[in-house]
């Protein structure tokens, strides 16, 4: 079947590449040219495992391509995806500026029925929003079908998350997309969820909310447990048993950040409120979150006395493993609060540093974690790399000044570290 892909950003490169991958013909479209050069000479501009290797070979067997021309894809798909950035405006609001403007495209080039589906995550009733307005843009009666099919993958593992994942949710307004769509994902052995568009659309907000809450709500208790001394590896491990609940998205940590709950959860509240429903629950998921950063600085001034003058080691820039993407990060909460103290920062991450770059100034940046570890006073972990938790411990704190190590992730045993000879502080352990 034919697809085109509208922005080729983390969800639109993947979609695409695995969408060829399961035997589709597609053709992906962004407005960043240098992008799509870079594509076309095959290059891959984001880091994500397996990726390249995917993209290529389908690229070899003539079922993935890349353009800046909107009207190609567009004439020669049946479906068109958006997925283009829904970024927050200052109020928290979801920006739809990409996705109307995509919207207007699609309605002027429509020659013939298409199945125009968000795959972006946007605000409930976004759907209806995006049929009037190609509707309005669109000169001739053309018949098309609007449709919600949410990406719930994860960066650093998105290849594999888009090709088995735990369901897949379609929001349609007609029997023909709903078919056409089943036809389209029928490689992709999952659970399917055919639902009304409105649904779906909340089903992706919902997801990511609740995910939220469970990471605050695991991180509120990490609290309680620095004031009794309770360990809350175990206490998660424990009520992670209970199926009701679950242990994934119970760890402890520095908060959430990246390119999806930050920003769904700030979109959730304002749109809630547009709707005359005040969320105060997923407010304080917000307050907590912000906190919870905040609270490795403190434990690191703790330790040290003062941070002025100190300097600190930072492993991990982007805001989780396997990934480059720095968007909403929790390091950089971390590290601009160190700067602001008066502590001077030296930065490690085995595939963020080049973007890092870009948004954060006056930081040493170094070639590995020794190099970060030599002469610091203290050691804050932020992203848990698999290349730290296999880091030689005797070797770091050798070369540290002082021997402060706060573990963002809970990826030590306090007892070992300890034994070791750090001074170690951990997350509610
Ligand atoms: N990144 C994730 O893990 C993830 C997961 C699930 C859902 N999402 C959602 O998917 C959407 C895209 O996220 P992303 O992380 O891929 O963003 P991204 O910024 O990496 O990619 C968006 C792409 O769209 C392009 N673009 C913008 N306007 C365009 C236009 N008018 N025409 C053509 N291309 C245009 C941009 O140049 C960019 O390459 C967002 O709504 C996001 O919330 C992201």
């Amino acid at each position: 079947m034919k697809v085109c892909m509208v922005g080729t950003g983390y969800i639109g490169l993947v979609s695409g590449a695995c969408f060829a991958e399961i035997g589709h013909e597609v053709v992906c479209v962004d407005n960043d040219t240098q992008k799509i050069n870079m594509l076309n000479k095959g290059e891959i501009p984001i880091f994500e495992p397996g990726l390249g290797e995917m993209v290529k070979k389908n690229v070899r067997a003539g079922r993935l391509s890349f353009t800046t021309d909107i009207r190609k894809g567009i004439e020669q798909s049946l479906f068109i995806f958006i997925a283009v950035g829904t970024p927050p405006k200052a109020s928290g609001e979801a920006d739809l500026s990409g996705i109307e403007h995509v919207a207007t495209e699609i309605g002027t080039a429509m020659v013939e029925y298409r199945i125009i589906v968000e795959k972006s995550t946007v605000p409930v009733l976004t759907g209806r929003r995006l049929r009037t307005m190609i509707e309005k843009s669109c000169t001739r009666d053309i018949e098309f079908d609007v449709a919600s099919n949410p990406e719930f993958l994860r960066e650093g593992a998105a290849v594999n998350e888009f090709l088995c994942p735990d369901r897949i949710v379609l929001g349609v307004e007609s029997k023909k997309a709903e078919q056409r769509l089943l036809e389209l994902y029928k490689p992709i052995n999952a659970p399917k969820i055919v639902t009304d568009i409105a649904s779906a659309e909340l089903i992706k907000l919902t997801s990511n909310a609740f995910l939220s809450t469970k990471i605050s709500f695991i991180n509120a208790v990490s609290v309680l447990c620095e004031k009794t001394g309770a360990d809350i590896v175990k206490v998660a491990e424990g009520m992670g048993m209970d199926k009701r609940i679950g242990r994934a998205f119970l760890n402890a940590g520095v908060g959430y950040g990246g390119s999806c709950f930050p920003k769904d959860l700030k979109a959730f509240i304002s749109m809630s409120s547009e709707l005359g429903y005040d969320f105060r629950l997923l407010k304080e998921v917000e307050r907590i979150n912000e906190d919870q950063m905040l609270r490795v600085v403190k434990k690191a001034e703790e330790s040290l006395q003062y941070l002025r003058g100190r300097t600190i080691g930072i492993l991990g820039l982007a805001f989780k493993p396997n990934t480059d993407d720095m968007r909403d990060a929790p390091s950089i909460t971390v590290i601009k609060a160190l700067q602001k103290a008066g502590a001077v920062v030296k930065a490690y991450d085995p595939a963020a540093i080049e973007r890092a770059k870009k948004m954060m100034k006056g930081i040493d940046y170094c070639r590995d974690l020794y190099e970060t570890a030599d002469g610091v006073d203290a050691i804050i972990l932020v992203t848990e790399w698999d290349e730290f938790k296999q880091m030689d411990l005797e070797r770091v704190r050798r070369t540290m000044r002082k021997p402060v190590f706060i573990d963002g992730r809970n990826v030590f045993e306090p007892k070992k570290m300890k034994d070791l000879g750090f001074i170690y502080c951990g997350i509610g352990r």
